[in-house]
């Protein structure tokens, strides 16, 4: 076992509880990872969310999953999560039509591109992998503590311990700096901040719902081919070779996230090293993601930008010392 695991078990979708009665809202459920997931939860009875940028694919998919699993119930609704205007509509009708939400899986995301910038003049990646999914959940809380036991899973990556990155808080439009790679890297450690911040802040809170942090480590999913350079892609295909694991196999750790009663929250949920090793594991989360003082400015910087408060008091940055 990776010496940073807490514990690791052997889980599959067989394991699954029954999801009848839950209502999931899974984003990016139109491809590789998300689809999975909305597959699986669907397919065990969840009521699922297809929340997705273009509504057309996202039928189709809901077409084949429906074909396979004939009573699964799945909706699609659109959002774009890099535009704040989308999130907010998509949250509103949302909250007209649903009296609560027992999931949220935080999954959508690009892996950076040449920049871009958002609707709202942010930086494209940042925009989508975290200004957006921060504004939904913010957005969303409300639902969500009206159900029991609910649950938000944010899908991080574990490129936070190997690629060195800042994040972009004085440079959300990266006007200064670009660079796809890390600007990905640095979204996806930010998603891992937020979500192990926002459990703080829920359980500070009293809140019934848990904030839990999953990744797949290197799955073979469209987002594997969507690198712009040259080196980048050959890069991508050398680790798809080596360490990719199927979409079926890579979104255990995020279906266990989201369903398994013994999951952890405060974690981060993955497969283990080397394709070989099917359990999920739950390992501590390490520097630079254990940095409280960091998840608290990004927090504000995530309010800031997004115009969204979340109704949760913060936590002191500070662990107050054991005595
Ligand atoms: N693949 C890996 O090795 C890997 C490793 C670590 C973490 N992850 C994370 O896993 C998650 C899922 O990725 P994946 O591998 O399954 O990639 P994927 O197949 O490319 O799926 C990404 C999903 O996000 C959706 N999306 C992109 N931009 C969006 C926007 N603006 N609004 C709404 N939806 C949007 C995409 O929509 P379309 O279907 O329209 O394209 C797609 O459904 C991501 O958060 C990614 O960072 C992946």
């Amino acid at each position: 076992m990776d010496k940073s695991s807490v514990f690791s078990r052997h889980w599959s979708p067989a394991d699954m509880p029954d999801q009848a009665g839950k209502t999931a809202i899974v984003t990016g459920a139109s491809s590789g990872l998300g689809l999975v997931v909305a597959e699986q939860l669907a397919a065990h009875g969840a009521r699922v969310v297809m929340a997705v940028r273009d509504p057309a694919k996202g039928e189709r998919v809901r077409a084949e999953i429906v074909s396979a699993h004939p009573a699964a119930r799945l909706e699609v609704e659109h959002v774009d999560l890099a535009d704040l205007h989308s999130v907010a509509r998509f949250a509103q009708r949302l909250s007209a039509d649903m009296d609560h939400v027992d999931l949220l899986i935080n999954n959508a995301g690009i892996g950076g591109g040449p920049r871009r910038l958002s609707p709202q003049g942010f930086e494209l990646t940042w925009a989508t992998d975290f200004l957006g999914p921060f504004a939904l959940t913010g957005r969303l809380l409300p639902l969500l503590e009206r159900a029991s036991n609910a649950r938000i899973v944010t899908v991080g990556s574990n490129l936070y311990k190997r690629i060195s990155v800042e994040l972009p808080l004085n440079d959300p439009a990266a006007a200064h700096s670009y660079s796809a790679p890390k600007a990905y890297v640095a979204a996806k450690l930010a998603d891992l901040l937020f979500a192990v911040e926002l459990e703080r802040r829920l359980s500070a809170n009293n809140s019934g719902v848990r904030s839990l942090a999953a990744h797949p480590d290197v799955a073979n999913t469209p987002m594997q081919k969507s690198a712009s350079s040259l080196p980048e892609r050959i890069a991508a295909r050398a680790l798809s070779l080596t360490l990719g694991r199927s979409p079926e196999v890579a979104a255990i750790p995020l279906l266990f996230a989201a369903t398994a009663p013994e999951a952890p929250a405060g974690k981060f949920l993955g497969p283990g090293f080397g394709k070989r090793d099917r359990r999920v594991h739950a390992d501590a989360v390490v520097a630079p993601a254990d940095d409280r003082e960091l998840a608290r400015r990004l927090w504000v910087s995530g309010e800031t930008l997004t115009d969204v408060t979340f109704p949760l008091v913060a936590v002191s940055a500070t662990p107050s010392p054991t005595t």
